[in-house]
């Protein structure tokens, strides 16, 4: 475990929070974009298991998670003030596949593990700058980080449910219009009904599809075989260390509710 103080904490939304937490540059600089960290929300015993979260953006020797209110994990995260000491395991699973010529598609708090990965690019490092961001939301009032996301000068397409902000409707509707002029990897993360969709998409315009998913995560380095993913050709792989992005193709959707 690795030790951090909470540097800020920002509430973006109703239910999201920006958390910043310093630490030293030795562990940040081996962070990558895609891959995860586990907080241990507080010292005492419940909530027992630390709580996974996406690295959102880095910054010296800070670094940030963008997190939802689900439970009480979160809900007793939501609390820390700054200045107060965290334990968190890092980093954890796989980074991004390198992609060219690709579009990052992101639902609701999605967005979380993209930050980083447009800081990556933007830095000329391994990782390539996206054609294209489209965000979706189910109204304006949930869509978080809109200034940081505009800083990269990437195209920004936004879509919520009520059409309080950008397309009515789902952002899956925009990557369909944006593949039928051009064919672009994708890279999605979000709600499993948007993976599902997005996996369709990808099928039928026939390009690279990578989701990044979500399970329940217990020891989050490969012991204790809680987080698998059933793949189609039969067995299984874990996200916490063969995750958590995947070939759509491989994963077996279907059986994953
Ligand atoms: C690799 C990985 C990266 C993640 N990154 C982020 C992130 O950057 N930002 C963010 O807000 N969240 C992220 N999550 C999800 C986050 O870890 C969960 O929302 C959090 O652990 C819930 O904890 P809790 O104690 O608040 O909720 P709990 O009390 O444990 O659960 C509350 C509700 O949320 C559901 N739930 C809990 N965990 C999950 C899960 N992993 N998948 C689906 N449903 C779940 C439960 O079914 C329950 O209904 C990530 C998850 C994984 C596996
Ligand atoms: S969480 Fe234990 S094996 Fe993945």
């Amino acid at each position: 475990m690795h030790f951090g103080k909470v540097s800020i904490h920002k509430r973006e939304s109703e239910n999201i929070y920006l958390l910043g937490i310093e630490t030293s540059k030795e562990i940040i600089k081996n962070f990558q974009p895609g891959q995860f960290i586990k907080i241990k929300i507080n010292y005492r015993l419940d909530p027992l298991i630390p709580r996974p979260f996406t690295v959102h953006a880095v910054e010296e020797n800070n670094f940030y998670i963008l997190y939802q209110i689900k439970g009480k994990g979160t809900k007793a995260l939501s609390k820390l003030k700054e200045g107060e000491e965290v334990e968190f395991l890092a980093p954890l699973g796989k980074p991004f596949p390198v992609l060219q010529n690709y579009v990052i598609c992101a639902g609701g708090i999605g967005i979380a593990g993209f930050g980083y990965l447009l800081q990556c690019a933007n830095s000329k490092n391994r990782f390539k700058p996206p054609d294209a961001i489209f965000y979706g939301a189910r109204s304006k009032s949930e869509l978080v980080r809109l200034e940081f996301l505009s800083e990269f000068k990437i195209p920004l397409e936004i879509a919520t449910d009520d059409g309080s902000a950008g397309y009515k409707g789902f952002i899956t509707d925009l990557i369909e219009e944006e593949l039928k002029k051009e064919h672009k990897d994708i890279l999605a993360c979000g709600p499993l009904p948007m993976l599902k969709k997005i996996a369709e998409i990808g099928k039928k315009y026939k390009v690279r599809t990578y989701l990044v998913m979500e399970t329940f995560l217990a020891c989050g380095i490969g012991f204790c075989r809680g987080c698998v993913i059933p793949l189609k050709k039969g067995g299984y792989i874990h996200l916490c260390v063969d995750g958590p992005t995947f070939l759509a193709e491989e994963i077996d959707l279907e059986t994953i509710s």
